[in-house]
């Protein structure tokens, strides 16, 4: 499908997936051998994302098992459609009493409905469930089988039968064999332990936050209308942030939602630097002590943090013209003054 692991990042740069070369390399091979590809991390880092996209650069289905705690077999695998049955069972129901006239005995009449073919536990009646969908779509599929760490190891046995057999046992009917060989996805957020057995069977990527040059990349790819000096200030911030013992660091997707706050607010409000931070804190730090930490050591109140706040790009870009997001953002000094206005006309140029 994919020829080498650069047809395969155009073709998700043509979906707006940036990938790194070595990701690249990783995802091409488990396309290649059509071996399931594990991939951990830490939250917002594109895991899912590269299902979706690898999907629609491959220009495949994607078949979606989220899991939770206390998935079962019936949300993962098939459920037996009732409501089709009773419809079926109501349409026999003249057949029915004609061929259990003559008995007498409940006992006689369940005995002899037993014996009749009702063909009740047919295909016909199955409603598969993604993984089970996955196997018999005739054309092949992606199948994310998404946070599979919040299932119980229950769940992690029927889905290592699945991926290791390619095959499903529906007592009823029988075995079903894969229709179609999908290239399966998984993610996890490392919140417990992944048994030894699935990993095995699985490549394994460890997905990290990009460099800033890459999240810059994404965030413009995703948020077209910032301004790229905007969004590489926000980068730069959240990196600034990734580097402190936060609760929850900045993920991506936060820093696409800053860098489109940026920009919204640099339009407008002018000169409140104060307004600029606290948005984009409050689209990049969902604790309240996060926040507070963040705030205390990028404006470098003790000594420890003015190091932080001093080596980090705010300050040194200050060089910069103080009209910038990051000069609104580095302690007062370059800042408080118009700070935003030119946040504010960066972001109107990059909004036209
Ligand atoms: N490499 C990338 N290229 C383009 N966009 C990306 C990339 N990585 C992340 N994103 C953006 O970040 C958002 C969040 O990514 P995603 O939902 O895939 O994270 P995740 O790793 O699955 O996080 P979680 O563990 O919380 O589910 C995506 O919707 C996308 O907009
Ligand atoms: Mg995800």
């Amino acid at each position: 499908m994919f020829d080498s692991p650069e047809t395969l990042a155009e073709a998700l740069a043509g979906e707006d997936y940036v990938i790194d070369p070595e990701f690249a390399v990783v995802v091409h091979l488990a396309t290649a051998l059509e071996r399931p590809l594990l991939l951990e991390g830490p939250a917002g880092v594109g895991k899912t994302e590269l299902a979706k996209s690898l999907a629609a650069a491959g220009g495949r289905r994607l078949v979606r098992l989220q899991c939770y705690e206390g998935l079962d077999d019936g949300r993962a695998l098939y459920e037996w459609d009732y409501g089709k049955q009773l419809m079926h069972v109501q349409m026999l129901r003249d057949r029915i009493g004609e061929l259990l006239s003559g008995t007498t005995t409940m006992a006689q009449a369940s005995a002899r409905l037993r014996a009749e073919d009702t063909g009740l536990y047919t295909e016909d009646f199955l409603l598969p469930r993604p993984l089970l969908e996955a196997l018999l779509s005739p054309e092949p599929v992606v199948l994310l089988v998404d946070e599979v760490d919040r299932t119980e190891e229950s769940m992690e046995a029927l889905l290592l039968e699945v991926l290791a057999e390619g095959q499903v046992t529906v007592p009823e009917i029988g075995t079903f064999t894969a229709r179609s060989t999908p290239w399966v996805v998984l993610t996890s957020n490392d919140t417990r332990e992944l048994s030894p057995a699935l990993k095995r069977r699985c490549l394994h990527y460890q997905v990290a936050f990009p460099t800033p040059e890459r999240e810059t990349e994404i965030v413009s790819r995703r948020a077209p209308a910032v301004a790229t000096d905007v969004v590489a200030d926000v980068v730069e911030l959240a990196r600034r942030l990734r580097e402190l013992p936060l609760r929850k660091s900045p993920s991506i997707s936060e820093v696409i939602d800053a860098s489109r706050a940026a920009a919204v607010l640099g339009l407008e409000s002018a000169g409140e630097s104060e307004k600029v931070r606290s948005t984009l804190l409050a689209a990049l730090l969902k604790y309240g002590s996060d926040r507070e930490l963040a705030i205390a050591r990028l404006d470098g109140d003790g000594g420890a943090a003015v190091e932080v706040a001093e080596d980090s790009g705010w300050v040194r870009r200050s060089s910069r013209p103080a009209d910038t997001t990051s000069g609104a953002f580095g302690k007062g000094r370059a800042a408080s003054t118009g700070g935003s206005a030119g946040a504010r006309d960066r972001a109107r140029r990059g909004l036209r």
